[in-house]
Parts: structure tokens; C-alpha cells; sequence
């Protein structure tokens, strides 16, 4: 009785696991790249934009031209956030990360618009994908300012919305569309650890929110999301590549890692990266510390020379962000409003799964002991 049978399968951190079906993309599978619902992210990245490719996760297939017009104004339309949920945002300290602001955020939204049983979750990905934004600068400008923003923007996309709503000014064209790439870059990504995370919570028929408030959470660590910031922090250290170079020989005699580097699936290459290389160099052209491209090329250089390591999104992502007038503390979060799209398609198909996600581990625990009273322990 209580037996479970023998015929497990062991692989630390589930690495090369396939622990299920999915329908939404493909991650380093031979001959196919990284594809959303059929579509190469070279593709998606060149000619969509979020707002198509978070329609194509949710709903799965692309909008046509007036299916993503209606699309947009309902994303503009749910940027506003209940009284409740603000009065919320403005009791956290200005120094809180803004992951925890997201975590907290949503789950305050999971309480005063409470997923209904039967009701269709597309409407709270989509209010998600609207107001996440909304959330995470509401409360960076209130938290630092005590001013509280009006969340009204002439910007129809997710990417103008956030820029204008961080600086209070219209962005460039340039750093609007390299937002908007690098949003469609990060938006669905197959069993990543947030998207499983996700899974694990609707497998158990939690909620919608309680779904995406653990995505978030295993987000927030530097060996998933976390990274943009990380490499962020390295690389900002130096002004020229050599600095660059002498450091990171330093870090690999200490054994360290180097955030935004590497990939449980991608063995030589990350097919997001150069995508999202190409713009931080575009953009280092116009500021003033266009030195942080040269020093992540150099880093990219010696990592691949000496490790055959090469850079995922999170690398370049982190000077592109930089030179978009992004805070780093913010690069994670970025992260999560394009991921909510991929975590919403996941919690979808998951629901039509229906079966517990629920592994075994192997005891290596104390034997069995005979319990002593309290009073007799020594
Ligand atoms: N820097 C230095 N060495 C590395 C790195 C790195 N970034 N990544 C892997 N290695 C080495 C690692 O030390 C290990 O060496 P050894 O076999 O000598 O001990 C070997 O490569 C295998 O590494 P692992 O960590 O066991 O491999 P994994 O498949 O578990 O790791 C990873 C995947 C992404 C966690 C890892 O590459 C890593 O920690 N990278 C840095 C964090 C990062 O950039 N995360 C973002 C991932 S992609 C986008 C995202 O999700 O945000």
C-alpha cells in the first residue's frame, strides 16, 4: 500500500525532461528555431509588433487589421487601475524591488476582480497585458515623488505607453520600436521555469492570478529573469573592453558565473540574442555611454573564446534598456509584462490538461527512528 511504482525517471533541475505537450512555441528543437504558434521570431521581430504577438499567444492566431485595432484600444482602454489597487501601490517603500511591486500588484487585482469559475481568462490576460505597466510605473513615480501619474497616454502600444508614462515624455520612434522588439523577444519562451511555475499552479485548478504571481516569483531570480539586471551590473562597471576583458578573466578564475550567458536548451546560440544585439548597437550611437556596446562585444568575445558560452536575450537586452533611458531594477519587470502574454497562452492549454503536475523525489532522509517523549530527548 502507498507504493509507488518503480520506473522513475531522475534529471536534476528536470534538464531534458520533456514534461509535456504544448501547442504555443518551440525552444532549440532541430530545424525549427524559436517559433510562436508557427511563426520564427525572426519573423515576429521584424514585421509584428507586442500587441499582434500577445493577440497571436492569447488567441491563438494573428489579428487581422481590424481585429488589432480593436485589440489595441481595448489594451489602451484597460490601462487604468481600480482606486483600491493604487491606494495599495502607494503603500510600498520606494526601495522595494519592483518584481516584489509587480508580485504584490497582481495579486491585490486577483482580489477586487476575482476570476469567476466559468468566465473567459483572455479577459484578465488581456487586463494584465493592459495594466502592468500602469502598475510598475504608478508606483515608481508615486514611491520616489509622491506624485501620482495620470495613467492617460496619446501612445497606443504597450512599449509607448511604458516609455512616455517613465519619462512624461513622447519617446523616439527608435527607442519606441526597440521596446516593442525586445517585448516581442521576451513574450513566450515553451517550459521556461516562470512558464512552469505558472503551470504547476493552474495544474492544481488555482486561479488565473495566483498563476501569473508565481510566474513572476520564479522570474525574479538572476538564473531566469533576474539575469538583464545582473549583466546590467557587470557591464556598467566598465569604459573601455579591456577593463571589460581583464575583469571577467578574474571572474573565471573565481569560478563565477556571468549573468545573461548560457541556456538549458540552446546549445550554440540563443536566436533572440543578435536580434536584440543589433538595436543595443543602434542605440549606443546616440548616448553617451555608447562604450557599454564595445565592452558587451568584448565580453561576448572571451566568453565564446574561452567557454564556448554564448549570450541569451537577457545579454544585450541589458544595454538596449540602458541606453532606452530604462532604470535597470526595471529590466526584470519589463520582462514580466511581455511574459504575461506566454504565461496566459500556457495557463490556457494547461486548463485543457487537466491533470495534476505533481513529481516524486528521492528520500535521502534519516532512516526510520522510534519517537522519543519530549522529556526523555536529549
Ligand atoms: N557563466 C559561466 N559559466 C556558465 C554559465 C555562465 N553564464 N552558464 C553555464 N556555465 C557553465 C557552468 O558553470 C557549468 O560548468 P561546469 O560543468 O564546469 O560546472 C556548465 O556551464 C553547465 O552549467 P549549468 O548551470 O549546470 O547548466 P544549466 O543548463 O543548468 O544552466 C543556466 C542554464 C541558464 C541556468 C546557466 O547557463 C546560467 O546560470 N546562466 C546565467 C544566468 C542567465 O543568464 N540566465 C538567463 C537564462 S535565459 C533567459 C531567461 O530565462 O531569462
Amino acid at each position: 500500500m502507498g507504493q509507488v511504482e518503480n520506473r522513475m525517471i531522475k534529471a536534476a533541475g528536470l534538464a531534458g525532461v520533456v514534461a509535456g505537450d504544448t501547442a504555443i512555441s518551440t525552444v532549440g528543437k532541430e530545424g525549427l528555431d524559436l517559433n510562436y504558434r508557427g511563426y520564427s521570431i525572426g519573423d515576429l521581430a521584424e514585421h509584428s509588433t507586442f500587441e499582434e504577438v500577445a493577440y497571436l499567444l492569447i488567441y491563438g492566431k494573428l489579428p487581422n487589421l481590424s481585429e488589432l485595432d480593436i485589440y489595441r484600444r481595448k489594451l489602451v482602454g484597460l490601462r487604468d487601475m481600480p482606486r483600491e489597487l493604487k491606494v495599495s501601490l502607494e503603500q510600498l517603500p520606494s526601495g522595494a524591488h519592483p518584481m516584489d511591486v509587480l508580485r504584490t500588484g497582481v495579486s491585490v487585482l486577483g482580489c477586487l476582480e476575482v476570476e469567476m469559475e466559468f468566465g473567459d481568462v483572455r479577459e484578465h490576460a488581456d487586463r494584465l497585458v493592459g495594466c502592468l505597466g500602469s502598475m510598475l510605473v504608478y508606483w515608481y513615480h508615486f514611491s520616489r515623488t509622491g506624485k501620482r501619474i495620470s495613467l492617460v497616454s496619446e501612445e497606443t502600444t504597450v512599449a509607448g505607453y511604458f516609455l512616455d508614462l517613465l519619462s512624461g515624455e513622447t519617446p523616439t520612434d527608435k527607442h519606441r520600436r526597440c521596446m516593442d522588439v525586445s517585448l516581442i523577444l521576451y513574450a513566450e519562451h515553451e517550459f521556461n521555469a516562470s512558464t512552469f511555475a505558472a503551470r504547476v499552479v493552474t495544474s492544481t485548478m488555482s486561479d488565473y492570478y495566483s498563476a501569473i504571481a508565481g510566474g513572476i516569483g520564479a522570474l525574479r531570480g538572476p538564473l531566469h529573469g533576474g539575469a538583464n539586471e545582473k549583466a546590467m551590473e557587470l557591464i556598467e562597471q566598465f569604459t573601455t573592453a579591456d577593463e571589460a576583458e581583464r575583469e571577467l578573466r578574474a571572474i573565471f578564475e573565481r569560478k563565477e558565473k556571468v549573468m545573461g550567458f548560457g541556456h538549458r536548451v540552446y546549445r550554440d546560440s540563443d536566436p533572440r540574442s543578435d536580434i536584440i544585439k543589433a538595436w543595443s548597437r543602434e542605440l549606443s550611437g546616440g548616448s553617451e555611454k555608447a562604450y557599454l556596446y564595445p565592452v558587451s562585444e568584448r565580453i561576448e568575445k572571451v566568453m565564446w573564446d574561452e567557454k564556448r558560452i554564448f549570450p541569451n536575450l537577457d545579454f544585450y537586452s541589458a544595454s538596449a534598456y540602458h541606453y532606452c533611458g530604462v532604470p535597470t531594477e526595471m529590466f526584470t519587470p519589463l520582462f514580466v509584462m511581455s511574459r504575461v502574454a506566454g504565461w496566459s497562452a500556457h495557463i490556457i492549454e494547461e486548463r485543457g490538461v487537466g491533470k495534476l503536475i505533481r513529481p516524486s523525489a528521492e528520500y535521502t532522509g534519516p532512516q526510520p527512528k522510534s519517537y522519543q517523549p519530549i522529556e526523555k530527548r536529549s
